[in-house]
């Protein structure tokens, strides 16, 4: 099927054409204007979505030479994300299917990320362990098939990519933090200071990173200007070690109880390069197989959500036209208790 993917939970707009799992365009446009409030300003990114999602859906259409009427099945994520920029993908691609009277399904965007790896890894086969890093989330899926997961461990407070763009708000370097306190870590001593892991008990597969982020914030008030610059490396080195440290351990962990020899990573913070370089030594060390989407299939795109949708539409299960935003939906066995199998579109007028 020819499969037109739209996505903007947050702050990128995103509109991709993938034919029989192969990305024929994949635009993204990131919304730069949050960088001066240093964190996403839900109203600004509904409106910017609103201005943009014409332009790079035609983009995208442009890119893969396949013109609208072509397009043979929708798919758009309904959640989880902020309400006023899931409903603008929402409302655009139900506009595009009633129009062309064509099927839509509406998404999960972790199950999206999780996705992204069958587009580049087509050997990839479930069962696997799945570590979904980004900035509202980090869970550890147990994807036993495509569809059928299950929740091992998540966040209790602040997820990891919130956390990286929490430390570097206090560091003010800049927004979003992630890539910034990667570059910045590459020059800094990772044993500078020895920053809290925590690991919530020894059988918990739950993280929270909201104590290491206080930890950073204390540390950093009690320095002088002067110090503060002069180690801001040595400190975002700390910090990001302390995160990888806890992911790598109960990424481990969940392996194990899992009783299954393949990790793979999803989502924003999968781009860390310590975090792939750590447990590119860990997998080989412990035997296990690794596997993560290339960096601009980690970050929010469109193309994990189309070849996500075309698994549904292609079983026959779409979406009713009279879905809604889910800000909070999960990925487990809710996830899809939207979907209307086989039933045809109705019309909502
Ligand atoms: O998956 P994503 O694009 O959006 C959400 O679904 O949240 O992830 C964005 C997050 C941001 O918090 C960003 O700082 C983080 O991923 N990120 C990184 C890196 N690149 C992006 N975190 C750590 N290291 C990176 N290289
Ligand atoms: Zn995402």
């Amino acid at each position: 099927m020819l499969i037109l993917g739209i996505e903007t939970s947050c702050d990128e707009t995103s509109a991709s054409v993938v034919k029989s799992g192969k990305i024929l365009s994949n635009i993204v446009y990131s919304q730069l204007i949050h960088s001066k409030f240093g964190g996403v300003v839900p109203e600004i990114a509904s409106r910017q979505h609103l201005k943009t999602i014409l332009p790079v859906l035609e983009e995208a259409l442009s890119q893969a030479g396949t013109p609208l009427k072509k397009v043979e099945g929708i798919a758009v994520t309904y959640g989880p994300g902020l309400v006023g920029c899931l409903l603008i993908g929402l409302s655009c691609s139900k506009a595009v299917a009633y129009a062309l009277r064509i099927p839509f399904v509406g998404v999960n965007h972790i199950e999206a990320h999780i996705f992204a790896n069958f587009l580049e890894h087509p050997g990839l086969k479930p069962p696997f362990v799945c570590l979904v890093i980004s900035g509202g989330h980090s869970i550890l899926v147990y994807v036993k098939d495509k569809g059928d997961y299950q929740i091992m461990g998540q966040t209790r407070d602040d997820a990891a990519g919130e956390a990286f763009d929490k430390v570097a708000k206090l560091l003010d370097i800049g927004y979003p933090g992630g890539p910034l306190v990667d570059k910045m870590a590459k020059k800094g001593n990772k044993d500078f200071v020895k920053f809290p892991r925590a690991y919530l008990g020894k059988e918990s597969l739950d993280f929270s990173f909201s104590g290491l982020k206080t930890a950073v914030a204390i540390y950093v008030s009690k320095l002088s200007k002067t110090k503060l610059v002069r180690n801001k490396k040595n400190i975002a080195a700390s910090f990001q070690e302390a995160v990888v440290d806890v992911l790598i351990d109960k990424s481990i962990r969940a392996l194990n109880l899992a009783g299954t020899d393949k990790l793979v990573l999803a989502g924003g913070v999968a781009r860390n390069s310590r975090l792939r370089e750590k447990l590119e030594i860990k997998a080989k060390d412990l035997k296990f197989d690794l596997c993560y989407p290339s960096p601009e299939l980690c970050t929010d795109n469109a193309a994990m959500v189309a070849v996500c949708g075309d698994f549904y539409l292609s079983k026959g299960i779409k979406s009713d036209l009279s879905l809604s935003a889910i800000p909070y939906a999960k990925i487990g066995s809710m996830a899809y208790s939207h979907l209307a199998p086989k039933v045809g579109i109705t019309s909502p007028l």
